[in-house]
């Protein structure tokens, strides 16, 4: 039995279609990250797991459980990080926790340890509303897990959180799928999926364009024809396409698209032209697409012809 299961979701918010007909299932110790752009219907989903939302049509499960119908049993065994706020403004850092923990789940994390590993042990004593955008964040984070949930819904995680921050998430979402629970998590961050996700459901516009884990998605498609690489800005591109053979186009400044296939001749021929121009080589990369090109592809303006 799958964890969380979604089958043809949809849901509307008035004439709004915010969800089209999204399926996908998760696992136990697995994390699978609902990726997608601003407004591709992410929260919507995962708040209808949540038991927040009603389906306007298709069928939702949570550990084999209707989220609405049985919201009280749910709460027990599902941890759940909201977007924005979701705790009380005066409450301190520690005491929102220790109350969580002991409030819905007997068999739970201990407080002070959690707080510790979340980097938060320092503004244990500040009021919710006194911490930072980035501590609310890990708190909330903690919050989620506190309780050693089965399933966890954690929507945007990383948002706000500074790098060293970023790792602590990743740890602590490694570290929650490892003791055997289901976490859906949603981002639209491309970095954050290759690191932390096991599987990746890309969503747009309500309506799910591709799966699978994240190396099954950089290998789909066609082979990539080019090479490219990052140099410093502003090199002569016209020169370069004389020496390469080929049409070279500075893409954003400071990176580079070579049209060529990525034969080691073609990416000896430009490492050779940038050594004898004393250019420095800051990123090298043939033929395989990165998730950022998937996802872009997929989900760029460019493929929806005629859309908005
Ligand atoms: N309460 C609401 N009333 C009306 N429309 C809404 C409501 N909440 C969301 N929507 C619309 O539904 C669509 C999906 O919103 P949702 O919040 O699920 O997207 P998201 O993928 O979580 O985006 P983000 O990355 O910005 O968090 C958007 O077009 C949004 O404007
Ligand atoms: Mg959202």
């Amino acid at each position: 039995m799958s964890a969380v299961s979604v089958a043809g979701l949809v849901v509307r918010y008035g004439r709004v279609t915010a969800v089209d007909g999204v399926s996908f299932d998760a696992h136990a110790g697995e994390v699978l990250a609902l990726l997608g752009p601003n407004g591709a219907g992410k929260t919507t989903t995962v708040e209808t797991l949540e038991g927040y939302r009603r389906p306007d049509a298709g069928r939702v499960s949570v550990l084999g459980l209707d989220p609405i119908a049985d919201h009280a049993e749910l709460t027990r065994h599902v941890g759940v990080m909201l977007q924005q706020g979701g705790v009380y403004p005066g409450i301190r850092a520690r005491e929102a926790l220790r109350l969580f923990a002991a409030f819905y789940h007997p068999d739970h994390e201990d407080p002070d340890e959690l707080l510790d590993r979340v980097g938060l042990a320092s503004v244990a004593s500040s009021t919710w509303r006194a911490l930072s955008g980035g501590e609310q964040q890990r708190l909330s984070l903690a919050l989620a897990v506190v309780g050693r949930p089965r399933v966890a819904f954690l929507d945007e995680p990383t948002a706000g959180v500074d790098p060293g921050g970023r790792q602590v998430v990743r740890q602590v979402v490694r570290d929650l799928a490892g003791a055997g629970t289901a976490v859906v998590l949603t981002t639209h961050e491309l970095e954050e999926v290759e690191r932390v996700a096991d599987r990746v459901v890309i969503v747009d516009r309500g309506t799910v364009v591709a799966a699978g884990t994240p190396a099954e998605l950089t290998s789909s498609g066609a082979p990539v024809e080019e090479i490219r690489f990052g140099a410093p800005a502003g090199l002569d591109t016209a020169v370069l396409a004389v020496a390469l053979g080929a049409a070279v186009e500075e893409v954003t400044p400071g990176e580079y698209r070579v049209d060529t296939a990525p034969t080691p001749a073609a990416v000896a021929a430009l490492t050779a032209w940038l050594a004898e121009h004393d250019l420095s080589l800051a990123d090298l990369r043939a033929g395989r697409q990165t998730l950022e090109d998937v996802f872009l592809r997929l989900t760029g303006p460019d493929s929806h012809p005629g859309a908005r």
